[in-house]
């Protein structure tokens, strides 16, 4: 006869992994919404048409913080959904910190997004066991169906389209996340159905 108290815990553990997949996966979609709504306010912004103030209200709080490179660029992305090219030029030009080294942490850290990005945002995970279970499919189907390159937007700036590497999910592999909804064990026509759908 089977002993049931060796079949239990193994489920047991199974179902908390999961629920911990699902926990952390919310977090990070909480972080994005963020991100998002600061992206969708910033698009309605070109560049001619940037509004300086709620930057000067920042530099204000960091003045004489040479330091706070990171603080201040995060908080710059917060408002404006990116970093356009004369945001950093104006934080360099106020705040003295020197433009190279703006750029060099804005590129080096990828919370930091240097181009303008769509209203919804599309990340497919490419980590190892999304990789394994068809990632390269879904990217190559979404590239196809949208038009839309990896790293790039639409022209109506619509649709981001990015590549993770692990969102700390591999349970659910192929894992893509659209704004805050998570997609796991996903396939590119379901993706696509649900962006179709998207204003
Ligand atoms: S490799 Fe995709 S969630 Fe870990």
């Amino acid at each position: 006869m089977r002993d049931e108290s060796l079949i239990t815990p193994p489920i047991l553990f199974t179902t908390i992994i999961a629920q911990s997949d699902i926990w952390y996966l919310t977090l990070i979609q909480r972080r994005d919404t963020l991100l998002k709504k600061a992206a969708i306010e910033g698009a309605c912004m070109t560049a001619s048409a940037l509004d300086f103030a709620p930057l000067d209200k920042i530099l204000d709080e960091f003045k004489g913080r040479k330091d706070a490179v990171i603080p201040i660029l995060q908080r710059a992305q917060d408002i404006y959904g990116y970093l356009p090219k004369e945001i950093l030029q104006a934080i360099s030009k106020k705040a003295g910190i020197p433009l190279s080294r703006l750029y060099g942490v804005a590129t080096f850290y990828a919370q930091f997004h240097l181009k303008r990005r769509g209203r919804h945002l599309i990340k497919v995970c490419d980590g190892t066991a999304c990789h394994v279970r068809g990632a390269p499919k879904i990217v190559d189907g979404l590239e196809e169906a949208l038009n839309l390159a990896p790293g790039n937007s639409d022209p109506d700036y619509k649709y981001s389209l990015e590549i993770v590497y692990c969102l700390g999910s591999c349970g659910l592999a192929p894992i893509a996340t659209v704004d805050d909804k998570v997609y796991g064990q996903t396939e590119t026509q379901h993706l696509v159905d649900a962006l179709r759908q998207l204003e």
